[in-house]
């Protein structure tokens, strides 16, 4: 088999790592990829929205499968794209149909569906600019914190968490009015402020059956301790030991099974993976909000957990034959710390020599935002190397990816010493 990776990140170096072990595949392409990929894959300078440069590549190349890493090609309807026409139709897009991508385009799309399929999430109402007062009005019943949600997608910077009543009415005014995310907050989803723990659960569906696959949480905060700015993710723990098996019962009869359900009542095309981000209050899973990819860095921990063949399972999704296909799962705890430039999540510096992957034998370093430029690995992004472990516990594999982290160096390198501080 023929298989192209869409993006550029440490996910899809994970993917690129896990596929170039199957023993169904033939030739791995990465679009537009980074310097890790280029090590176990051929990378091939496409933007990942490009759909007509996509399909030209895949017809010329034999491609008979698209694993889509990030958001905004599901978003733009690529799979639709492939499926709707009679030349491509042969290519399997693994992700869902432009429609199923909605639960994680639209917030209020998510909430609706979660309602309807009895979810638990937290409670809500939606407002436009001509609701304002309303949306005041809404604000003045609840109890603070306050949840903000753009509606559409904000590069993970759309939801806002304030204290102040009065903040609260001016943000909604701002993103309502003064197009504070742009298009992106022409509707706002009001919410309740759920208390608990967050992790999430990740699922592969053909549209038919499910698997689950292994937990992870990650560490979203630049600062030790979970302070400062929000960022992509700093590192991630998989399996997460406050989800036991009474926990992850609950998660699939209350949340995964009625989605997967919810998709096929509504006729929604989905053969890919559901993320969901999940809050655990008092041992009981509301759903914060979906995704339709898998998360980054949470696939640098769930794909090394996995034993089974990646593409077995793809196919599986393509013929809907998932229900025949075996998941097996590691008990070892994997981990992964996040490398990044210095600045990050604002400003930085991109061009930074990488010194020392080469050092790196106890753990994986997968490449986030890298390049080649002659014989150098440079930066190239926020996030840089994504390093994992495996271990016994949670301590040996952090143990090992900071041992690693250690021989790594590149001007103003930073990263989060305390991951997994929270978990026993
Ligand atoms: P989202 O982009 O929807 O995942 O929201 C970003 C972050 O805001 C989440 O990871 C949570 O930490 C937090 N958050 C979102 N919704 C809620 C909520 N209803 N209650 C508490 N925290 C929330
Ligand atoms: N790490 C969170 C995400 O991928 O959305």
């Amino acid at each position: 088999m023929n298989v192209l990776i869409l993006g550029s990140g440490g996910r899809e170096h994970a993917f690129a790592w896990k596929i170039a072990q199957s023993s169904l595949l033939n030739t791995l392409y990465v679009a537009p990829g980074n310097a890790g990929t280029a090590s176990v894959a051929k990378n091939v300078n496409i933007p990942v929205t490009d759909f007509d440069a996509i399909a030209n590549f895949c017809l010329e190349n034999n491609i008979n499968y698209i694993i889509v890493g990030p958001e905004a090609p599901l978003v733009e309807g690529i799979y639709d794209y492939f499926s709707s026409n009679d030349e491509l139709k042969h290519i399997a897009v693994v992700g869902p149909s432009k429609k199923g991508a909605q639960l994680e385009g639209s917030k209020r799309f998510a909430k609706e569906f979660m309602i309807k399929h009895s979810i638990p999430t937290a409670k809500y109402k939606a407002f436009t600019a001509i609701s304002l007062t309303e949306g005041y009005a809404f604000l003045e019943r609840l109890k603070p914190p306050y949840v903000l949600k753009a509606d559409g997608l904000a590069a993970g910077k759309g939801v806002l968490i304030l204290n102040n009543l009065e903040e609260a009415k001016n943000e909604l005014k701002e993103m309502l009015q003064n197009n504070k995310f742009g298009e992106a907050s022409k509707e706002v989803v009001i919410e309740e402020f759920l208390k608990g723990i967050e992790l999430s659960v990740f699922v592969l569906t053909d549209g038919e059956s499910y698997k689950i696959l292994p937990e992870a949480k990650d560490y979203k905060r630049i600062g030790e301790g979970d302070t400062g700015l929000n960022t992509g993710g700093m590192g991630a723990i998989s399996p997460v030991p406050f989800a036991d098996e009474l926990f992850l019962t609950r998660v699939e009869n209350d949340i995964v099974i009625p989605t997967i359900n919810g998709l096929k009542k509504d006729n929604i095309e989905y053969k890919g993976f559901v993320f969901i981000g999940l809050m655990n209050v008092a041992g009981a899973p509301y759903v914060i909000e979906y995704n339709v990819r898998m998360g980054d860095p949470e696939t640098e921990v769930v794909l090394p957990r996995i034993k089974s063949d990646l593409l077995d399972l793809f196919e599986g999704v393509a013929s809907q034959t998932l229900s025949e296909r075996d998941l097996e799962i590691t008990d070892q705890t994997a981990c992964t710390v996040m490398a990044v430039s210095g600045g990050y999540p604002e400003a930085y510096e991109k061009g930074k020599k990488i010194n020392g992957v080469d050092l790196v034998t106890e753990s994986i370093a997968f490449h986030a935002g890298t390049t080649l430029h002659k014989e150098d690995v440079l930066t190239n992004g926020g996030r840089v190397l994504a390093v994992s472990s495996y271990g016994k516990n949670k301590k040996e594999a952090l143990e090992k990816s900071y041992a690693s982290l250690s021989k790594i160096s590149f001007e103003n390198m930073y990263y989060r010493k305390d991951i997994g501080f929270d978990l026993n």
